[in-house]
């Protein structure tokens, strides 16, 4: 099973997370929460407000789990809080 790593910036805590087979398709930014991860949001996801960013300046609100997969096959995933 893949897993994703999360990381905080400002903590250096890292979580790891197994992602279910079924979970591929859930777009980042509600997974995450949906796993206990706070994500700064106030957009709700339309793409504007950019406060969802992680790394490299990708946005959680427009991608999937099986895309970060993909980009970032160790599943690393860097956030400001954790
Ligand atoms: S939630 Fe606003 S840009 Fe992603």
């Amino acid at each position: 099973m893949p897993v994703i790593r999360v990381k905080g910036r400002a903590s250096g805590t890292t979580r790891t997370i197994e992602v279910p087979e079924s979970d591929l398709d859930e777009l980042l930014l509600f997974w995450l929460r949906k796993n206990g991860v706070t994500i700064a949001s106030s957009c709700d996801g339309e793409g504007v407000c950019k406060r969802c960013e992680i790394q490299n300046g990708w946005l959680t609100c427009q991608m999937t789990v099986g895309l970060l997969l993909r980009r970032s096959p160790a599943g690393e995933v860097e956030v400001s809080y954790l």
